[in-house]
């Protein structure tokens, strides 16, 4: 099959974790007999230089023609001082609301091997394996009024959800639960907000329709407590967009580095995929990101875009071996007792690579 994936690598480490994620892809799919056709656009801070604007046309137009978009990070300290609707952050919230998915899936998997990076016992995160659902396209991020008054010293932003939105982000997380350990946990701020009282009210509503599910609901300022606590005890957790993506941070803790995490965004017009971490300005140009994120990302198109189940679990299966063996990247080797070997960016890219190719011919 052919996949028409455009790839926006963005600021910072985006471009060096995405060339290796898509490097990864490419060795997977040609080896499965597939096609994968590539693109790159711009976004972010090198689009503002650029083109003069975090999201050319050109690019969203791209996007909308492609089977899959592939997003590194944007951001960088020089937009700092940028008011939110003009920095390089502005293109992202842009394109995702574009592509139209509202539910960015954060897959949160503490691989055994990594359990000595993280600053949490062993015991309680080994065999954590958490989905977060994220709402992508409601909540503070696009609720209007949104305004900075200068001369008044007063700035507000506004948390807004429709009974709509918060049913359809539900019942992806309620599918998606009853296809792994059958638990949803639903996090928000009921016990002050009235957006989260309509939130608590309709994911009840909604979990009529799944019976085989059990509902538990926590208040998100709890919940980031349990998730360092037991994180174990939780399988899905959906939230609305600024809880998801504060806990999926937190969650980096469990993974034992947030270079680790992938995501995916789908139920729009186009699935985004993007690793949760940013463009990392303290250690962009280095060759010191950890691109597995990234690389784990690039399974996720392969199987939600592609259909390419056997490639995504090869991948998949590939970074856990590579992490077997004992190779790190700086990140994951804050704690190395056993002195394993310490790659850079590339070099990381290269084993996951040459791994792949054992595991699928
Ligand atoms: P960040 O995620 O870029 O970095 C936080 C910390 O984690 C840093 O110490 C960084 O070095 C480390 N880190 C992140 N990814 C890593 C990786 N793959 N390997 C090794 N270490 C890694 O968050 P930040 O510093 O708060 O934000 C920097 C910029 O990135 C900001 O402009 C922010 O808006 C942007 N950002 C973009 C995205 C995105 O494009 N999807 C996501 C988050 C943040
Ligand atoms: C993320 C990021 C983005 C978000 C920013 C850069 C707009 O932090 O993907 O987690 O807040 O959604
Ligand atoms: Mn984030």
């Amino acid at each position: 099959m052919k996949l028409k994936v455009l790839v926006t690598a963005g600021d910072g480490i985006g471009p060096e974790v995405t060339n290796e994620a898509v490097a990864v892809m490419q060795v997977a799919a040609e080896i499965g007999g597939h096609t994968l056709e590539l693109a790159e656009k711009r976004i972010g801070g090198i689009a503002i230089k650029t083109d003069g604007t975090p999201l050319p046309e050109e690019t969203l137009k791209a996007a909308l023609d492609s089977d899959a978009v592939l997003l590194g990070a944007v951001g960088g300290n020089e937009f700092n001082s940028l008011p939110p609707d003009k920095r390089p952050e502005a293109g992202l919230l842009a394109i995702r609301s574009a592509l139209g998915g509202f539910a960015n899936l954060r897959p949160a998997f503490a691989f055994k091997e990594l359990a000595v990076n993280s600053p949490l016992r062993p015991e309680i995160i080994d065999g954590a394996d958490i989905m977060f659902v994220r709402e992508l396209l409601g909540g503070l991020y696009f609720g209007k009024p949104r305004e900075w008054d200068k001369a008044k010293g007063e700035a507000w932003n506004t948390m807004r959800y429709t009974t709509g939105e918060v049913a359809r982000v539900a019942r992806i997380a309620f599918q998606l639960a009853q296809k792994r350990r059958k638990k949803l946990c639903s996090v928000d701020k009921a016990n002050v907000l009235e957006v989260s009282q309509l939130w608590r009210a309709t994911v009840i509503e909604v979990a009529t329709e799944f019976p085989d599910v059990e509902l538990e609901h926590q208040y998100v300022d709890a919940m980031a407590m349990h998730l360092m606590n037991r994180p174990k005890d939780f399988d899905v957790v959906l939230t609305e967009n600024l809880f998801g993506d504060i806990l999926s941070d937190e969650s980096g803790v469990i993974t034992g580095s947030l270079g680790m995490l992938p995501s995916a965004t789908i139920g729009g017009k186009v699935n985004l995929y993007e690793p949760i971490h940013g463009s990392a300005p303290d250690i962009a140009g280095k060759g010191l990101a950890n691109p597995l994120g990234a690389i784990l990302t690039g399974a996720l198109v392969l199987r939600h875009s592609g259909g390419l189940e056997t490639e995504a679990a090869a991948i998949e299966k590939a970074v856990r071996k590579v992490l077997e063996e004992g190779f790190r990247t700086p990140d994951l080797a804050r704690a190395n007792p056993q002195g394993f070997p310490v790659l850079k960016t590339k070099e990381m890219g290269a084993k996951v690579r040459e791994t792949v190719q054992q595991i699928l011919k």
